[in-house]
């Protein structure tokens, strides 16, 4: 596994570039955290890769316009900012506070492609999150 350090960001080999085909993705775990790699018509993403509904893997999920779609109840994330799409946009989630946990953004890391390899950038400092609360314009 190679390793580079730019800054506050480590990267970190992960797959070769013909071992997520587009429109798919893999869920990798690099350094205890959950990656999902995803390919949306050769544009390479990374981010987190548990869904925030129940938190199971997004591995498998169709990839399509810049979305992944969850496999298991059909949460559709933006692959470039890891913003929830579905339901946070069709829901008025101020009815439903529920949901307002479930529907958090992902974290999205940077990569980078290297000799046919996929790198992504860690955070060099623990600053894990599954989540990045985007919510509070909507009051929950
Ligand atoms: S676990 Fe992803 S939508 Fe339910």
């Amino acid at each position: 596994m190679a390793i580079s350090t730019t800054d506050s960001i480590r990267y970190v080999d992960c797959l070769a570039i013909n071992e997520v085909p587009p429109g798919k993705s893999k869920l990798l775990w690099v350094n205890s955290w959950p990656i999902l790699i995803g390919n949306d018509g050769g544009q390479i993403y990374a981010l987190y890769g548990l869904c925030g509904h129940q938190q199971l893997s997004l591995e498998g999920g169709q990839i399509w316009r810049g979305v992944v779609d969850c496999p298991w109840h059909h949460f559709q994330y933006e692959l470039k900012t890891g913003e929830n799409l579905y339901p946070k946009r069709v829901y008025p989630l101020q009815h439903l506070p529920h949901l307002c946990e479930q529907v958090k953004s992902l974290q999205t890391f940077p990569v980078r492609l290297v000799n046919h390899i996929i790198q992504v950038g860690l955070p060099t400092t623990e600053t894990r999150g599954a989540t990045i609360d985007k919510t509070a314009v909507l009051g929950c």
